[in-house]
């Protein structure tokens, strides 16, 4: 997979884009990130070069600052691009929508336009299981009907339209939509991990932050849902096998043409009180819980179908759910106040 041209990866020095700048080092490519920092530490990077023994090339540039991206991409030209940069919280993009809106998809645009300046024709784009809204079957495959229960699931079903005609009317162009499930968990290094802003709303670092002692206990969201115990069900997904997705995505270039949409997930479900149980477990101390109401927009159950994984990109999830929970704890005790928290 090692080209003379970089991989450029926008986004880079966030959570899951940290994972894979490392693994794509480890390759022996060379990474050129374009990050604005917005919710993420330059540290990240440092500690990517300090795990690889290599040094990504980065840009603190803004996507939607058109400009400043296309004279990185004009410098460094490179072969493909990963696209992670975005914001991502749900209830933030209800708040704040046009921005969503503007962030997300003018910056996918922007992007575009400036490959399309250096004949750079392959994306590999980061989608969400959120296109499949209430989807009414599991698992969940590729096919099943998309739609959006707020601004941020809107923009990554927009971007994914939008990514689909730029292939039509440029046949030479290749897109990979990977569609994450839930990511977790952290490298087994405990040196780069999820790095929440303020009161984390998502699962998994909300537990750690309970189990570390920071939060007095974890409010579950909802008892009553149609699943085995009650609490939603999620299917979690090691963020080193996500990464992984990433590089064999770009290894299937090649072999596909056109657009395609591909879930990453395990294809396991788990409930909200077995991922508690799990992280007891992993941190040997107890996470204290409190049932509430259910949080607006959220599904019962969502598992994915990851069998066009295997046969297009030769991917295939291997970390449990135990493997997650010790990663994500490991990185939550020797960083307790994330990256800013460190020298
Ligand atoms: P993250 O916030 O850690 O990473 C996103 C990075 O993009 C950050 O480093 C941020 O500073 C940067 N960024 C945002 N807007 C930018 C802009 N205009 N210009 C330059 N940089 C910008 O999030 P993550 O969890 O690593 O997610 C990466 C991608 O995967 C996002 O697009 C997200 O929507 C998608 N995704 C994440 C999850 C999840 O649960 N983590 C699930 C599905 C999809
Ligand atoms: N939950 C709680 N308490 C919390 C946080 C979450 O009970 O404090 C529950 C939720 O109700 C849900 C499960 O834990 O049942 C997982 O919730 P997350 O917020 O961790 O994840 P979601 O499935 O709601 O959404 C995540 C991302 C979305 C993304 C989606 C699919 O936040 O951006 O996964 O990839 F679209």
């Amino acid at each position: 997979m090692t080209s003379p041209r970089p991989i450029l990866v926008t986004g880079g020095a966030g959570y899951i884009g940290s994972h894979t700048v490392l693994q794509l080092l480890e390759a022996g490519q060379r990474v050129v990130v374009v990050d604005n920092l917005c919710n993420a530490h330059e540290e990240s990077l440092r500690r990517v070069a300090e795990l690889s023994g290599q040094q990504p090339t980065f840009h603190q540039v803004d996507l939607l600052d058109a400009a400043a991206l296309g004279a990185v991409i004009q410098q460094h030209r490179p072969q493909a691009a990963i696209h992670f940069a975005g914001l991502k919280a749900v209830g933030e993009s209800s708040q704040i929508p046009i921005q969503y809106y503007h962030n997300n998809i003018t910056g996918t645009i922007h992007l575009l336009q400036a490959l399309a300046a250096v004949n750079c024709r392959q994306l590999v784009f980061s989608s969400s299981a959120t296109v499949y809204g209430d989807a009414q079957e599991m698992p969940i495959t590729e096919a099943a009907p998309l739609s959006a229960t707020n601004a941020y699931g809107r923009t990554k079903l927009f971007i994914e339209h939008l990514l689909a005609d730029a292939c039509i009317a440029d046949p030479e162009m290749k897109v990979i939509c990977l569609r994450y499930f839930n990511p977790v968990g952290a490298h087994p290094s405990g040196r780069i991990g999820e790095d929440p802003n303020g009161i984390p709303n998502n699962l998994m670092p909300f537990i750690t932050q309970v189990a570390v002692g920071r939060r007095p206990h974890l409010n579950i969201f909802g008892n009553d849902y149609p699943t085995p115990d009650g609490t939603g069900v999620r299917d979690y997904i090691h963020v080193v096998d996500l990464a992984a997705g990433h590089l064999a995505a770009l290894d299937a270039m090649d072999r596909i043409s056109g657009c395609e949409a591909i879930n990453l997930g395990t294809g396991r479900g788990y409930s909200v009180l077995e991922v508690l149980r799990a992280m007891e477990t992993a941190s040997g101390r107890p996470v204290p819980y409190e049932i509430q109401g259910r949080r607006r927009g959220d599904v019962a159950t969502s598992y994915a179908d990851p069998s066009k994984a295997q046969q297009l990109l030769g991917w295939q999830a291997r970390r449990e759910l135990s493997e997650m929970c010790d990663d994500a704890w490991r990185w939550q005790q020797s960083n307790p106040l994330g990256y800013a928290g460190q020298p």
